[in-house]
């Protein structure tokens, strides 16, 4: 039992760190930095207009900033205004997958920057409300309280 094929090796806290990026809905796990509308209005520009369409209302790919209500269970009905029930997601989503051709190129501030434009353009937060780790929780989603918990009694 004592012999072990031998494969593989410790792995250090820095190396784990750079993939444990998860951020829960009540925004454990978000990173340090900040970030405003305007700072994510020029990243935008530079980095994703090409395919979300001027002022996130859609283009190659879909629609950031929408005011469709939802009207139906498919998922071209679905928009972050009117479905996403937590804020904090669209931080981990854009840190982890995009811009599409480079995910994981943002700073952290990049990434809370355009968090804030998104949610600024789709009129959700002010446009110059500051989203850092303590604000961007706070943000209440329009469908956050939609959603039924299918087995309640296995909470
Ligand atoms: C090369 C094209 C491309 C670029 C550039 C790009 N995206 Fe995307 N984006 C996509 C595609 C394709 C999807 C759908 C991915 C999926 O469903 O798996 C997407 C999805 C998203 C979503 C989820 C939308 C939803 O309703 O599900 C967000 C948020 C987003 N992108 C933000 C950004 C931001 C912010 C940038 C700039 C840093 C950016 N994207 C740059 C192609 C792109």
């Amino acid at each position: 039992m004592a012999e072990t094929p031998d494969l593989g090796k410790p792995i250090d806290e820095a190396a784990i760190a750079a993939w444990d990026i998860s951020i829960l809905p009540d925004g454990t796990g978000l990173p340090k930095g900040s970030g405003t509308p305007a700072q994510g209005a020029l990243v935008y520009a530079e980095k994703c207009v090409t395919c979300h369409g001027d002022n996130g209302k859609g283009g190659l790919a879909g629609a950031l900033v929408s005011d469709r209500e939802l009207a139906g269970i498919s998922a071209a009905q679905k928009t972050i205004r009117n479905f996403w029930p937590y804020s904090t997601t669209i931080f981990d989503f854009i840190r982890r997958a995009m811009p599409f051709q480079m995910p994981r190129s943002l700073t952290d501030d990049e990434v809370y920057a355009l968090t804030a434009y998104i949610l600024a353009e789709n009129k959700l937060i002010g446009g110059n409300d500051l989203m850092n780790a303590q604000t961007l929780p706070m943000v209440k989603m329009p469908n956050r309280d939609n959603f039924i918990i299918r087995f309640p009694d296995r909470i």
